[in-house]
């Protein structure tokens, strides 16, 4: 019997890729696995994953020869094989992936026909990383995975527990049930948004008081990207207007920088018409200076004053004008009477959610990788998520926020 969970491999294109660790053996496991569910799965193995398990043993469960040179000696001119398996998959899967094959990735070296072939991969690709809890945990492997995470990779971490060293630790495979089931989730996943307009705005306005002056706010834009890029991977197609930010454009997403309050006013009122889904993550100044001095302001005075006046509410402006079949979705961060704060900003503001960030938590808010969001609907309906990192917390809401869609 196939597990209900595992319903949405039927049918399904599955590129396997097997590196070089003692976790090798369970890719066996999970070829059978997908081939039961009706996938159709390709292998690919590294040339130190053949020292850990055989070929042959993969072959024969896909029931597809698997692919291992890249310059194959009997096949002269299959040069181009790992451009069409990279568009023949609905998805790829690297499992277990050694932090050699990490930092091959993250560094965009095409030395393997698996390199090769998820570097041309169009299709999402989850990486399931197998090795020492010092490896692991090394800085270099972790900057790495943040590295594919940025690049638009899915990640699922390692489990605690018994290592090949004999120690315990982080580093451990899942199982393959895990393993399928969350490849399972990411394509019943995928195309959820298909078809649908997303925007989203990110990072802090600046307001200029002269031309090496500015007011701003600390916000890194790390939360509106991680939305960008998780409505791009389920299909959607993602405008992201961003303030000042170094963060680099997640893949499949168009992406238009602005400076002002009063710029992202503009931009977003330009493509709010055609969005199924607004999402207002951007920390937008609530004030901007009444003049901005052409020229450098002197240092002359003990004081100065800076007169401020009101900038436009990008997000009252979109609840007066939505169809009523868009979806509103606004950002709080309060530091005092939260709740109450975020409730009356979601009904002035006519919206159908708002995801409260709690400031004064730890690992929460401004530039950390972890957020605490509270959700609530306008129905009343209040969740509050665990910490988590951006990634994970911005699929969360998309969950939820999806949850609300009439089927059909
Ligand atoms: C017995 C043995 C077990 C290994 N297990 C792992 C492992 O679990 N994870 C890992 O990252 N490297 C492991 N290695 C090291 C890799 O095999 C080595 O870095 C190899 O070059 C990986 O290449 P690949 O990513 O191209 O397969 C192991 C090596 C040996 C000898």
């Amino acid at each position: 019997m196939v597990p209900e969970s595992l319903a949405s491999l039927e049918g399904r294109h599955l590129l396997l890729g097997v590196t070089g660790s003692i976790a090798a053996y369970k890719a066996a496991e999970l070829v059978r696995l997908f081939k039961k569910a009706g996938a159709e799965v390709q292998v690919v193995m590294t040339p130190d994953a053949t020292r850990f398990i055989t070929p042959l043993t993969l072959g024969t469960l896909s029931e597809r020869e698997v692919l291992v040179d890249l310059f194959p000696e009997n096949e002269p001119g299959s040069w181009t094989k790992h451009v069409h398996l990279g568009r023949w998959a609905d998805l790829a899967v690297v499992a277990p992936a050694t932090a050699q094959t990490l930092a091959r990735l993250a560094h965009g070296f095409c030395d393997t026909m698996l390199a090769a072939t998820l570097l041309s991969a169009r299709c999402p690709v989850l990486l399931c990383p197998a090795m020492d809890h010092d490896m692991y945990h090394h800085p270099a492997t972790q900057r790495n995975l943040e590295l594919l995470r940025r690049y638009g990779y899915e990640i699922l971490p390692p489990e605690f527990g018994e290592l090949a060293s004999g120690l315990k630790g982080d580093g451990r495979l899942p199982d393959p049930e895990r393993i399928a089931a969350h490849v399972a989730a990411l394509l019943a996943r995928r195309h959820s948004l298909a078809g649908k307009h997303v925007l989203v705005t990110a990072g802090p306005t600046r307001e200029m008081i002269d031309p090496v002056r500015c007011l701003t706010n600390p916000s890194t834009g790390t939360m509106g990207f991680a939305l960008a890029r998780a409505a791009a991977r389920r299909g959607a197609r993602v405008t992201l207007v961003t303030g000042p930010t170094l963060l680099p454009t997640p893949p499949g997403v168009t992406r238009i920088d602005v400076t002002s309050a009063q710029e992202m006013y503009e931009v977003v009122l330009q493509h709010a018409d055609t969005a199924d889904f607004v999402f207002m993550a951007a920390a937008v100044a609530d004030y901007t200076p009444v003049e901005t001095a052409p020229s450098k302001l002197k240092k002359e005075a003990d004081e100065l004053v800076l007169r401020l006046r009101r900038t436009p509410d990008i997000l009252a402006e979109l609840g007066r004008r939505r169809r009523p079949d868009q979806v509103l979705v606004g950002f709080a961060m309060e530091t005092d009477n939260a709740l109450e704060n975020a409730r009356e900003k979601l009904r002035r503001k006519n919206l159908d959610w708002i995801a409260l960030n709690r400031l004064n938590e730890p690992g929460a808010g401004f530039g950390t990788g972890t957020n605490r969001l509270t959700l609530l609907h306008r129905s009343g309906h209040l969740e509050e998520l665990p910490l988590l990192p951006k990634d994970e917390a911005a699929e969360a809401l998309l969950d939820r926020v999806l949850r609300e869609i009439p089927s059909g």
